[in-house]
């Protein structure tokens, strides 16, 4: 397909990772265990970047997101025009959360006894001072985690020593400095918060395949080459990526005539308008798909003359480890990000557009989340769009997997050697990076248990 480009193809989009993963069995409990929850809330999440909001959530000096996974909470604050920092949303007086939404402060105050808090975490004022002669004001500073930024995010890790975040980063600044891709350059236009049912790897692990299309998104099949799907897994890397070819049949379906394809291709945007489309003369359907796009785009002063077919209508889906997911090129705008909820049958999917912003333009930022609860419907959204009813059909199998999970007699999921390699890869660094943790872990108890011995 590649070949087949008549404008120039950028180079990520050929460089293919080729790492097999062997087909090994996921126990089941890794989904359903409060066991397995808890190992991931002492040694995963403590312990990793992870994405903690938009720049542009934060424009201003005083303005702070409140970003909370399992027990830890931060309040991830623009503190000046040129830094950012994640302050341990917890006072130090008697432990009360700061702040439980997202705001503007000019000073954190504790809502308990009103001990305050500077932007920067320094200790703006005690509360009867006289009764606190043994705290050294100078040290007695909200605690910090790490931060960094790429692509317009906002990272932070918890751990005292993290990995260094260009490592964690892997090969995503170089795909993403491909012309056109930069998300920094790109504005969060939508923001919704989805609660499921299940376990957050259940919800991620059910976006980075297509291989379920052909079955759960029944009407896509018919413009979507689910099962033609390519798997990047390159070898020493946690990042994966897949790339669903559109404007082909699935393999799985009836064959159909480039012209049906197309039909159904333009149909999401189009309606039943869609019927009365012809081909244009020499063009496949994919080549008029992504022509169609290419001049939607144009006309919103988009600068896509030169961009491949590849870039404008196929899925190129990156997985960052843990828990994000982004898309590039210029056929979705999603992003995805999966936390665990209270117990290990539960979490939230939030899902953003990160558009771009046409010359001399502005793109209002969707800085408040809309919520949708368990039980409701994406269509509670209606800023998602058409993307409503396939997040809805993508739901429907969540919290039956779930409770099937729960209900199986194997020893868990079984998965196919290509279209679900992501998914045991993701396993096995899930594995490794817990096992590290956990040695540093012991390391530093150790460590802390030779320092309390009384020296010789
Ligand atoms: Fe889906």
């Amino acid at each position: 397909m590649l070949d087949a480009e008549v404008r120039p193809v950028p180079p990520v989009l050929r460089d293919c990772g080729t790492a097999r993963v062997p087909p090994r069995p996921i126990d089941r409990g890794r989904y359903t265990s409060p066991a397995f929850a808890a190992r991931e809330a002492a040694l995963l999440w403590p312990r990793t970047w992870q994405m903690a909001c938009r720049l542009e959530d934060i424009p201003e000096p005083g303005d702070y997101v409140v970003y909370s996974v399992g027990p830890l909470s931060f309040l991830v604050t623009r503190v000046s025009p040129t830094e950012v920092a994640a302050h341990v949303n917890a006072c130090l007086h008697r432990g009360r959360m700061l702040r439980e939404a997202d705001g503007h402060a000019t000073h954190f105050r504790c809502p308990f006894h009103g001990f305050s808090w500077n932007l920067d975490g320094s200790c703006r004022a005690l509360v009867n001072g006289w009764d606190f002669p043994h705290v050294d004001l100078q040290a007695f500073r909200l605690p910090r985690a790490h931060v960094a930024t790429w692509g317009g995010f906002v990272f932070l890790n918890p751990a005292p020593e993290p990995e260094p975040f260009a490592r964690f980063l892997e090969f995503l600044p170089a795909h993403y400095a491909t012309r056109g891709w930069d998300l920094g350059a790109r504005v969060k236009a939508v923001h919704v918060r989805k609660h499921h049912r299940c376990n957050w790897k259940v919800a991620l692990e059910a976006f980075i395949e297509s291989f379920h299309v052909t079955e759960t998104h029944r009407s896509a099949m018919t413009y979507l080459g689910d099962a033609m799907t390519q798997y990047d897994v390159w070898e020493g890397c946690r990042t994966t990526r897949m790339i669903s070819p559109r404007g082909l049949a699935s393999p799985n379906g009836p064959s159909l005539s480039e012209l049906e394809v197309f039909r159904a291709g333009m149909r999401p945007a189009l309606g039943d308008r869609a019927d009365r489309l012809d081909l244009p003369p020499g063009l496949s359907a994919r080549a008029a798909l992504a022509d169609m796009r290419r001049r939607a785009l144009l006309a919103e002063g988009l600068d896509v003359a030169d961009v491949t077919d590849c870039e404008l209508i196929d899925t190129i889906q990156y997985h960052v480890f843990p828990n994000l997911v982004l898309w590039a090129g210029w056929g979705s705008y999603l992003v995805y990000r999966f936390l665990p909820g209270e117990t290990p049958d539960s979490c939230t999917m939030e899902v953003m557009f990160l558009v771009p912003v046409p010359e001399g333009r502005t793109v209002p930022v969707a800085r408040e989340v809309t919520e949708i609860g368990a039980g409701e419907s994406h269509a509670a959204a209606p800023q998602l769009g058409g993307f409503a009813a396939v997040f809805d059909e993508d739901m429907s199998n969540l919290a039956a997997l779930q409770k099937g999970l729960h209900a199986m007699a194997s020893a868990g999921p079984v998965t196919g050697l290509v279209q679900e390699a992501r998914i045991r890869h993701f396993h096995a660094c899930l594995d490794a990076f817990m096992a590290e943790a956990g040695m540093a872990e012991a390391g530093m108890a150790e460590a802390g248990m030779a320092e309390a011995e009384p020296r010789a």
